[in-house]
């Protein structure tokens, strides 16, 4: 593996979860956004909200949102006579793009200035109270929370799936068992290595009524994963419904 400041700065980043309460400065924070503007796009379909809260989640000093939106487009399209043609699924794939790939260029911006960040994904289920709380005007979709701050803990990155479980070349190839269970191991030991579930009371429940035979002594990765995204958002209807409160319809 090759060195250098950015990859070692990219490598020894996490998600900080406790934040001292000094309030970096404007011009920390219009670098940061202005860098992560400078990440590719494919329209510019996005915007930063910086919250007025004096604090957001974990006590950070910064929460921003980070939105798709469609609604600047559309304003310079009509000033050229343009009316939008291209569906709203189709948009919002493109804006979840620009939004998420300036988001991650902001994360590292800010990592490379001494702060910390976290999202946080609760955000498109929130759009209607964002949108208040803001004045969005309509085809503007919060995407994903983004908490900054300098970082009031100092803990290890996690840990990724081994390079044979998501680079692949030439071909897909058949991820048997040993491959499954070399990937599975590299992320429950990691995760469990740093206490990172018992640290943080992030256990998920059994909705079912199943008893629960793990503790946070082999709860780990793997089993929390299984357990959102074997349990919840079993209908779309949810986001359906702030995408149409927000002006989208992409299931017409
Ligand atoms: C779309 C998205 C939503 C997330 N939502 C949350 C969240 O609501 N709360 C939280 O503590 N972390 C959240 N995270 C952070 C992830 O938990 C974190 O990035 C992941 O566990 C890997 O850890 P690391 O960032 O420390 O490497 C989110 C990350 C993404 C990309």
């Amino acid at each position: 593996m090759i060195h250098n400041p950015t990859i070692d700065a990219m490598l020894n980043r996490r998600s900080v979860r406790s934040y001292t309460k000094e309030r970096p400065s404007q011009e920390v924070i219009e670098t940061i956004v202005r860098a992560g503007m400078q990440a590719p796009f494919a329209s510019q379909l996005h915007s930063v909200l910086l919250s007025k809260k004096p604090q957001g989640p974990f006590g950070a000093p910064l929460w921003l949102t980070i939105c798709v939106d469609i609604h600047k487009l559309e304003l310079f399209m009509a000033a050229r006579g343009w009316k939008r043609k291209t569906n709203d699924l189709d948009m919002l794939m493109f804006g979840a793009q620009d939004a998420a790939y300036l988001a991650e260029n902001m994360v590292i911006a800010a990592e490379s200035l001494g702060l910390g960040s976290c999202f946080i994904g609760s955000a498109p289920y929130n759009a209607d109270k964002i949108a208040e709380e803001f004045s969005l005007p309509p085809k503007v979709m919060p995407l994903v929370g983004l908490v900054m701050g300098f970082p009031a803990e100092d803990l290890p990155p996690r840990p990724r799936y081994p390079l044979s479980y998501s680079f692949f070349e030439g071909r897909y190839p058949e991820l048997g068992p040993a491959e499954l269970a070399e990937a599975m191991e590299a992320m429950d030991s990691g995760y469990l290595a740093q206490d990172y579930y018992r640290r943080a009371k992030a256990k998920l429940l059994l909705e079912d009524g199943r008893e629960d035979s793990y503790t946070y002594d082999d709860y780990s990765w793997t089993e929390h994963i299984s357990r959102k995204w074997g349990q919840w958002y079993e209908t779309p209807e949810e986001l359906l419904e702030q995408l149409r409160k927000r002006g989208f319809n992409p299931c017409p």
